[in-house]
């Protein structure tokens, strides 16, 4: 399981969100940016731009509640304030990867992460490969410095391309792929299989996790557990699910949340 949280700057706490015993559940603090608080890039320096509610030690207190619970900060996001984000390609990429793996390294330990996800959702119209070989190496390293143990990107359908390239290059130190289904807006059943079926064709399937947006764009209501039941019925293997996010769920009582979880914790037993 999947949950972004700390976008919206409410006063969101890891408490409010129900964890089921027997479920793998990733916090996804929303997000790290690689800029300054007027929205200048810094050349690979990230600072933590979750609300502020989701402090170091919050972190450490829902782990040691829940043991099956990890925290990723997600890179990037569309935006900070009024700013629209974009990956850029630095002059220098060796140094935007030095910059990159240091800040982090001291986010990591701050917060006692466990891994990464990458949400880069804009791109230059010449991107090259700075991307893919920038995050690439970046997860690398973090992995090989057991800084984290898992990484996921977050592609949507007009980031991807550059997505594809970095997954071809670096899919051993990918462990999810969180694509934002909700994008396609889709709203049945039988759309989101065929949506799940190309996105399976672009990355593995076993990596690949249905995702819902809540009060969002795409399949909405039960009728997202149609479309698990569905795509289980087509020889999809549904062992996982992205939401974002907690901030959203805050007003319906974490409906989805927990009825994901019951769905992941009726089909293993199964
Ligand atoms: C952000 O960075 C830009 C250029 O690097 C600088 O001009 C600006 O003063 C910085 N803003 C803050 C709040 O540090
Ligand atoms: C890609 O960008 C990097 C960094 O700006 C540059 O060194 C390299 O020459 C570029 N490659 C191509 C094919 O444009
Ligand atoms: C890190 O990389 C070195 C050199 O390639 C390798 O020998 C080592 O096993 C790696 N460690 C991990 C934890 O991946
Ligand atoms: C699936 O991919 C095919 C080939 O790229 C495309 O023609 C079709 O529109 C896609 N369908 C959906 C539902 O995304
Ligand atoms: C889980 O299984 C129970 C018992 O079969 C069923 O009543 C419930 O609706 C299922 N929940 C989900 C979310 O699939």
């Amino acid at each position: 399981m999947m949950e972004y949280i700390g976008a919206t700057g409410i006063p969101i706490q890891f408490d409010n969100v129900p964890i089921q015993q027997g479920i793998d559940f990733h916090f996804i603090l929303s997000f790290a940016i690689d800029a300054n608080t007027s929205g200048n890039t810094q050349n690979g320096v990230f600072s933590p731009y979750w609300a502020t509610t989701l402090t170091p030690n919050a972190v450490a207190a829902t782990k040691s509640r829940h043991p099956n619970v990890k925290a990723l900060a997600s890179l990037s996001g569309w935006s900070l304030g009024s700013k629209v984000l974009s990956w850029y390609n630095p002059r220098d990429t060796n140094l935007w990867i030095s910059n990159a793996f240091s800040s982090l390294k001291t986010l990591i330990i701050n917060y006692h992460l466990d891994g990464i996800d990458i949400d880069y959702e804009r791109f230059p119209k010449h991107s090259n490969d700075t991307f893919a070989y920038c995050i690439g190496e970046l997860i690398t390293l973090l992995k090989n410095q057991s800084l984290i143990s898992v990484a996921t990107i977050a592609p949507f359908h007009t980031t991807i391309f550059p997505y594809i390239e970095l997954y071809e290059r670096y899919e051993d130190v990918i462990d999810y792929v969180n694509y934002q289904f909700y994008t396609d807006k889709v709203k049945t059943p039988e759309a989101y299989l065929e949506v799940f079926k190309n996105r399976t064709q672009q990355f593995d399937k076993e990596k690949v996790l249905p995702s819902y947006e809540v009060n969002g764009r795409g399949i909405q209501g039960d009728a997202f557990f149609e479309a698990l039941g569905l795509l289980e019925d087509n020889g999809f293997d549904v062992n996982g699910a992205m939401v974002f996010s907690a901030d959203a769920s805050q007003s319906n009582g974490y409906y989805y949340e927990t009825q994901i979880q019951n769905f992941l914790l009726n089909n293993s037993t199964t």
